[in-house]
């Protein structure tokens, strides 16, 4: 965020908006951290964040490969250096092709999709293909594994069993497997997963007859991981339990990309329903779907950072959500204080609720408590936290409103 801030301060006037900023040394940070918790490969799930100069600029940081789920995607990132692995349960035969063609690791959703693998043997090389097992083995291969939701994805056990013959019989390499059991399950059920999946690979290796190379552990770690209990020292040992000719893997898209992204917003017009205070903004739900947060049952609005244009400076901090007055003292102080002293000059303070211009009822973007500084009409609210899925979950055509622009800031 200090680097949101003086990017606010020397050019706040001239950002247009709506927008994203996206910072590829956080990507680069983040990245870091991650791979080195784990003590693996980690893959990008690129879903989370597909914006092309963002990818191009952080790709050489990523170098445990790109998880890619469209020919759209795909095309993207063809042309750089990064291993490409394709998933994706209705990916066609189209899809196939171009990821034969364009020597990517295919993961395996189901039988049929093997099955089309056959039109390539013997006259396009492919590369050793990973069946994505559904998270229902998993409790088969570990009694105390705690479950996750069940889905859609992958092959249940039997359905692995001939996966894997058929692999044999139509002389497709098989290199190993992937697991995935959702977004946000990590904590939960990451070391009860690995449990499982040592016992997994003995069995597939077993049924397949030769070793396997490569196992992806899956993902599903938070925003902010690192504010997560999780004993990474212990999974870390744990892993090496694995056979050292595996390659491990796990996965990331949020986890990456969410605190290496802000959206930003000017407000155009603020307005009061009796004793409501509404601040109007150039963008919102058309730009951002996520932060109007529709698809919650309780909505935990945001609350933003404000650059004020009046006096060319910062006026709160952003990141938590108005529904919690903990700790907003000390935040709107630390932002003051990285601001500068002519911030402590608050104006008027209150409640405030951010809309977007889409005339939708939903169109709320944020909120913020009494004590922070109203905002006015110029002021530009900042998002933390929008890096993923942001803008990718996002549909726009609706009253063709202008998309969002977007500012790499490093
Ligand atoms: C197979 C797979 N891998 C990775 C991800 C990325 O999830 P997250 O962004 O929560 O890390 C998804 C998200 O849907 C997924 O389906």
């Amino acid at each position: 965020m200090d680097r949101i801030l003086s990017l606010l301060q020397a050019n706040g006037g001239q950002i247009e908006t709506p927008c994203y900023l996206y910072s590829v040394s956080q990507v680069a940070a983040n990245y870091q951290a991650l791979t080195s918790a784990l003590g693996t490969k980690l893959i990008y799930s690129m879903k989370a964040n597909n914006n092309a100069d963002l990818l191009m600029r952080a790709s050489h940081y990523l170098d445990g490969g790109i998880e890619v789920a469209s020919i759209g995607e795909l095309n993207l990132v063809a042309g750089g250096d990064s291993e490409k692995f394709i998933n994706n349960p209705s990916a066609d035969k189209k899809f196939l092709r171009a990821a034969v063609a364009s020597r990517s690791t295919i993961i395996v959703d189901n039988l049929i999709q093997l099955d089309a693998l056959e039109e390539f043997i013997g006259k396009r090389p492919l590369k050793p293909i990973l069946l994505r097992l559904n998270s229902s083995v998993l409790k088969r291969f570990n009694e105390h594994h705690p479950g996750v939701r069940a889905d859609q994805f992958g092959m249940d056990w039997d359905t692995v069993e001939k996966a894997i013959a058929r692999c044999k019989s139509l002389q497709i390499p098989l290199a190993g497997f992937h697991l995935f059991n959702g977004s946000y399950s990590f904590a939960k059920v990451a070391t009860a997963t690995a449990i499982a999946g040592i016992a997994i690979l003995q069995e597939v290796e077993r049924l397949y007859g030769s070793p396997l190379s490569f196992v992806n552990l899956g993902g599903g770690f938070s925003d902010h991981w690192q504010d997560q209990p999780f004993d990474f020292e212990a999974y870390r040992a744990l892993l090496k339990e694995f056979p050292s000719h595996i390659t491990l893997a796990h996965e990331t898209g949020r986890g990456l990309m969410a605190s290496a992204g802000y959206f930003a917003t000017r407000v155009r017009y603020t307005k009061q329903i009796e004793k409501d205070f509404f601040a109007i903004c150039d963008g919102g739900i058309n730009q951002n779907f996520l932060l109007a947060q529709t698809e919650n049952a309780f909505r935990r609005l945001k609350q933003p950072l404000l650059w004020r244009k009046s006096e060319m400076r910062v006026a709160a901090e952003s990141g938590q959500d108005a529904s919690s007055n903990q700790g907003a003292d000390t935040e709107q102080d630390k932002a003051h204080q990285t601001a500068g002293p002519e911030a402590t000059n608050v104006s008027d303070k209150g409640a405030c609720t951010y809309v977007g211009s889409s005339c939708s009822k939903d169109d709320v973007i944020g909120k913020q408590n009494d004590d922070q500084p109203r905002p006015e009409a110029g002021d530009i609210c900042v998002f933390a936290d929008c890096g993923a899925y942001n803008a990718s979950y996002t549909m726009t055509p609706f009253l063709k409103l202008p998309q969002a622009k977007t500012y790499i800031i490093e």
